[in-house]
Order: structure tokens, then C-alpha cells, then sequence
């Protein structure tokens, strides 16, 4: 039963060829091949760039320029027009957002090595909706609105627009800011399961939250004394389960199954 169900993941190969774009020339910032080692090893684990392809990887890699940035200097300021977006390199920066109604700006998030940031003005053509302030000395890597645009904009989008109206019903998310269901919709992953394949496994590390897409599931649990599970909750379409394990820190409470594919 290890057997994974095949994965439907939105691919960058379906929504955006960027040799489709004719008129598209990226552009190219001359590099060490120890600065592109840093910066496959950044762009790798985001998940913005997740649904590219290696040729499409290779063209952001290339248009990506290295920049530093003092302690307190703003990398982004809420209100200005933005051309681009930022992968930190090294360093922390927090990101403070006015509110309608509210006087001063509130620290909202704060980013690390491996976060992106600056998006949305790229992917909504909006001002830049909150102010990114270095912590300390930082290195970050710069993409242009044009490479972004060819090759970045058209997956990120499909996947906001294919899932933000999903995620907005489902209670645990009803009270989140649409910025961070977004920031969800984004880290989603598609799978599927095979009748009676096991999602989850009792008594394993789990690292996973699921959200019931299409379909139905049981948990079944093995208690002490007992040499068999059983039934203990049904899921259907927008239930959710998984989030024990990772509020907790402990191994998964329950097995989940697939009652239909
Ligand atoms: P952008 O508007 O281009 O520039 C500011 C960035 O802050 C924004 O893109 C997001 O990447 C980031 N950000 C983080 N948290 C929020 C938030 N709550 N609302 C808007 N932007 C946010």
C-alpha cells in the first residue's frame, strides 16, 4: 500500500511555455557558478517556483541579480510602484503593514533565508501592499517584473485563482487575511488516492495537513489492547485532517484512508 496516488500537480509545462512568447528575451546577469549554486539552492525549496521546469528554472536563475541591503534600510515600502520581486539569500527582514483605519503599521511577518516576497505588485500590477525592512545586514536575490512575468506570473495565478475560493469555506481558514489564504493556495499540492490507499499511517511523523479536494476518507484507529483499528470519523469534500501531528509535535493519532478515489 506505499504506492502513491498519481500526482495532478499544476505543472509550469501546462500554464505558462515561455517559448510561446516570442517577444520575450530574458534577460541575463553574468555569474560565479558559486552564486548560481546559491541561488538553485534558494529557489528549489520556494514555492512559487515550484511548478518550473529546468529550462525555466535556468532563465530565472540567469535574470537574477544579487543586492545587499543595510540594518533598517527598506527593501519594499508600502504605497510605491514595485518592478520586482526578492528571494533572501541570507539575512532577516520584517514586513510591516498599514491597515485601513489603523494609525501605524503593524509587523506582519517576518521573512528568512529561502522566502520570497515583493509579488504581488508584480502578479495584481497593485502598489506595493506593505513595507519590508532589512534586520541587520541582508543578501537578496532580485527578479524583474518581465522574467517574472513570463515565466513565474501564469502558474502562481492558476493556483490562486484555482483554490482561494475553496480554501475561503473551509472553516479553520474563515478567519485568515486574504494575503495569507493566498500565501495557502500557493503551498497547496494536489494529490490523489486509490480506494483504500492509506493517507496517513498511525504512529508515523507526520509533516503533511490535508484538505479533502473531491472525495471521502475514514479515520480508523488502533487502540491499546486491540489488534485492530477501527472506524472513528468519516471526511468529505472540505474536511480537513492532518493537523494533529503538526500542532502537537506528535506521531499521527489515527489512520486515514481513501473511501473513494
Ligand atoms: P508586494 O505588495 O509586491 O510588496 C510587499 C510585499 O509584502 C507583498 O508583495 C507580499 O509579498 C508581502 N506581504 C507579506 N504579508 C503581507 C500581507 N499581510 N499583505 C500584503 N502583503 C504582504
Amino acid at each position: 500500500m506505499e504506492t502513491k496516488g498519481t500526482r495532478i500537480g499544476v505543472s509550469a509545462e501546462a500554464y505558462g511555455k515561455f517559448n510561446k512568447k516570442e517577444d520575450f528575451v530574458p534577460k541575463v546577469i553574468t555569474k560565479s557558478e558559486e552564486q548560481i549554486s546559491r541561488i538553485k539552492d534558494r529557489i528549489i525549496k520556494s514555492i512559487l517556483f515550484q511548478n518550473l521546469d529546468q529550462k525555466e528554472i535556468e532563465i530565472v536563475i540567469g535574470a537574477m541579480e544579487e543586492i545587499q541591503f543595510e540594518d533598517q534600510q527598506n527593501v519594499i515600502t508600502q504605497g510605491e510602484q514595485g518592478d520586482c520581486l526578492f528571494v533572501i539569500e541570507k539575512g532577516e527582514l520584517d514586513c510591516f503593514k498599514l491597515f485601513k483605519n489603523e494609525k501605524a503599521p503593524r509587523l506582519v511577518k517576518q521573512y528568512f533565508p529561502g522566502d520570497s516576497f515583493g509579488e504581488l505588485a508584480l502578479l495584481y500590477n497593485a502598489p506595493r501592499q506593505a513595507t519590508i525592512v532589512s534586520k541587520g545586514p541582508s543578501i537578496l536575490w532580485k527578479l524583474d517584473r518581465e522574467t517574472f512575468n513570463n515565466i513565474v506570473r501564469e502558474s502562481a495565478m492558476k493556483k490562486r485563482e484555482t483554490y482561494h475560493d475553496f480554501l475561503k469555506k473551509i472553516e479553520i481558514f474563515s478567519t485568515l487575511e486574504e494575503y495569507e489564504l493566498y500565501s495557502i493556495a500557493d503551498a497547496l499540492i494536489p494529490k490523489s488516492f486509490r480506494v483504500g490507499e492509506f493517507v496517513i499511517n498511525q504512529g508515523e511523523i507526520g509533516d503533511t495537513f490535508y484538505i479533502i479536494l473531491d472525495g471521502q476518507a475514514e479515520a480508523t484507529k488502533k487502540f491499546e489492547g486491540s489488534d485492530h483499528p477501527i472506524h472513528v470519523k468519516s471526511y468529505k469534500d472540505q474536511d480537513y485532517f492532518g493537523e494533529l501531528a503538526l500542532i502537537k509535535g506528535t506521531p499521527r493519532a489515527a489512520n486515514i484512508v481513501a473511501l473513494v478515489s
